[in-house]
């Protein structure tokens, strides 16, 4: 959601900056620009659509001179996506890029034109501009150190005064990191930006203020010079990059067996390193989408396993509303990116009440990682595609560890050793699932041309229809909605119709019958039925794909890959912008 990237060095910056924005083109834009500066000028270019249209308009503009430059992917929220809207904005002597939200914008706004300001966009980013300009007299660290005293809401800026040679940045609950190069410095909304040119970067803290040139990093806090540690980046080039995929989404379900391997072999030798928290009453699973679709898989194994009240809620709506924290209580956070503002929120609606945290995240260097009481990271790697897929299943394995482990604390686990046994084979097991990706492929054919499609589960099952559903229609734009089998009488099953695609998940033994039963009744109003599960002896009704019987811990493991793979393949046929669908952006860092 909006990117931004920086460049001072010894080359003209062109090339660094469009790069660098298609690097961060997976979050999410409907429009972007660029600014760079020498000693005597500014040009700022900007274009609406994809970058490549920004690409083609820079490649016929006769160029300044420059070796400084910012350029900027955004998502509009305040005002449609124009060039007007799009940033860079420039108010005086100040140019800025923004991502994140100014909540007083509009009061400040009206102040501002009191003053005389006049403003072209309807952006809040260009009310911070003139903020900063307004404070600026020559000294920058201390304009923007003023400035930011007054803008409330969360932001990362890559700032240049028109006087100055150097590039400066600050940031607050919105993500920007600071790569170190050899003669040249970088600023970046995430690492994947910048690895072509350097694995070394800062993280900055909220609120402190950067100044780079080609040679020198300083940052500042409160005006006041600070050390901050050079930290070295994991990720590789082959990570920002599909390889031989067509797609960021394909590649990334296909690494599931590695990542999940990676991830598990942190715990399932030695079980002590996993989080026991058999000692809370009650647990409170907070997120997002697809990973508070995790959370409800989690619910399920923490109450049928480990025996613990638990609830699921949407961050959005959690940070809102009243919570009565009267049992010992542990709010689990799940965040692939570690950057959504409403899971950062709750988090911080939970410390403020002094209760423990755990967040279950991918990105290490992210707010939430920083920030929760207690750490669990997946080890999933980059995701670039905006749909998750390895991450999710990352996220869905360690809830399987941490009921696991609280089931046996309480002893209410009798298989422990044979299930983490059953671990080892896990990633053997999803290669045998994915290579059947064609099967796969062969259901995107066939529904592709479907208006809707609904999956049906109960129990466990339905949490993967919940997954299974958003994936088909965030990447494919199918209408699909998810029910437990039995709620279809109430209502939806007058959308039942002939030839309506129906996705039923069935591997709860104990209530298989009942959603059987429930596929008859859509299949005797035409629908056409896809069964995934893991009994062999359930009715093939049109398509049955049947994985391995697995222990109720890992058993969704085994079933959410295929529905990945039918979301794929299903957008593949309609011929979509699989990585990045309309509207989505990957990490949701705005309310
Ligand atoms: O980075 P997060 O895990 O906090 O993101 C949460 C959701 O925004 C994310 O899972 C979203 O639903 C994806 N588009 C799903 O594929």
């Amino acid at each position: 959601m909006c990117g931004i990237v920086g460049y001072v060095g010894e080359q003209h910056p062109k090339e660094f900056l469009i790069d660098g924005l298609k690097k961060l083109e997976y979050r999410g834009y409907d429009s972007s620009g660029i600014a760079i500066k020498n000693s005597d000028n500014i040009q700022i270019i900007k274009s609406t659509g994809k970058i490549s249209d920004l690409e083609d308009k820079v490649n016929n503009e006769n160029l300044i001179n420059s070796k400084l430059g910012i350029a900027h992917t955004r998502w509009a929220t305040h005002g449609e996506a124009n060039e007007t809207n799009a940033h860079p904005h420039k108010v005086g002597r100040t140019t800025l890029v923004h991502n994140g939200i100014i909540e007083n914008a509009t009061d400040l706004k009206n102040k501002l034109v009191n003053e005389g300001v006049v403003f072209r966009s309807e952006t809040d980013t260009e009310v911070a501009c003139a903020v900063i300009n307004n404070y600026y007299n020559g000294d920058p660290i201390k304009a923007i150190t003023e400035a930011i005293k007054t803008l409330k809401g969360s932001y990362a800026f890559g700032i240049l005064f028109e006087d100055q040679d150097k590039l400066y940045a600050v940031r607050k609950d919105s993500p920007l990191i600071v790569g170190i190069g050899e003669g040249e410095n970088y600023i970046a909304s995430d690492i994947a930006a910048i690895i072509k040119y350097t694995d070394k970067y800062m993280l900055l803290e909220d609120d402190e203020v950067v100044e780079l040139t080609k040679d020198e990093v300083k940052v500042y806090k409160d005006g006041v010079k600070i050390d901050k540690e050079v930290q070295t980046s994991t990720m590789t080039i082959e990570d920002a990059n599909k390889g031989n995929y067509k797609h960021f989404m394909l590649k990334e379900i296909m690494e599931e067996p590695i990542v999940l391997q990676r991830t598990l072999n942190k715990y399932i030798n030695d079980m002590d390193k996993m989080v026991d928290i058999s000692s809370y009453e009650e647990i409170h699973i907070v997120a997002c989408g697809s990973a508070l679709y995790a959370g409800m898989i989690g619910k399920c194994l923490l109450e049928e396993k480990a025996n613990i009240k638990c609830m699921t809620e949407c961050a959005s709506e959690y940070r809102y509303k009243k919570i009565i924290y009267d049992r010992k209580t542990l709010v689990i956070l799940v965040s692939q990116s570690g950057e959504t503002a409403d899971t950062i929120a709750a988090m911080r609606k939970a410390h403020e009440e002094g209760i423990d945290t755990l967040a279950i995240v991918n990105v290490k260097t992210s707010t939430i990682a920083r920030e929760a009481k207690q750490t669990l990271f997946i080890e999933a790697g980059p995701e670039i595609a905006v749909a998750t897929t390895k991450a999710y299943l990352l996220q869905v394995a360690m809830f399987s560890l941490i009921a696991l482990k609280a089931a046996h604390s309480k002893g209410l686990e009798d298989n422990y050793n044979e299930i983490l046994k059953e671990a080892k084979s896990l990633p053997d097991y999803l290669r045998k699932v994915l290579n059947d990706k064609d099967t796969f492929a062969g259901v995107g054919k066939e529904i592709k041309d479907a208006r809707d499609a609904f999956y049906i589960g109960r129990g466990v099952d339905y949490a993967m229809c919940e997954e299974g559903s958003l994936k088909l229609k965030e990447v494919s734009y199918t209408h699909s909605d998810a029910y437990q089998a039995g709620e279809l009488k109430h209502g939806t099953i007058s959308l039942i119709e002939e030839g309506v695609p129906v996705f039923a998940i069935i591997t709860n033994d104990k209530i298989k019958d009942k959603t059987e039963s429930n596929v008859i009744e859509v299949e005797s109003r035409q629908a056409r039925i896809y069964t995934i599960t893991n009994d062999p002896s359930i009715m093939n009704h049109h398509f049955k794909y049947v994985v391995e019987k697995l222990s109720d811990y890992f058993q969704p493991i085994l079933i959410v890959p295929p529905l990945q793979l039918i979301g794929y393949y299903t957008a593949l046929e309609r011929g979509l912008d699989i990585d990045k669908p309309r509207n989505l952006a990957k990490s949701v860092t705005v309310e």
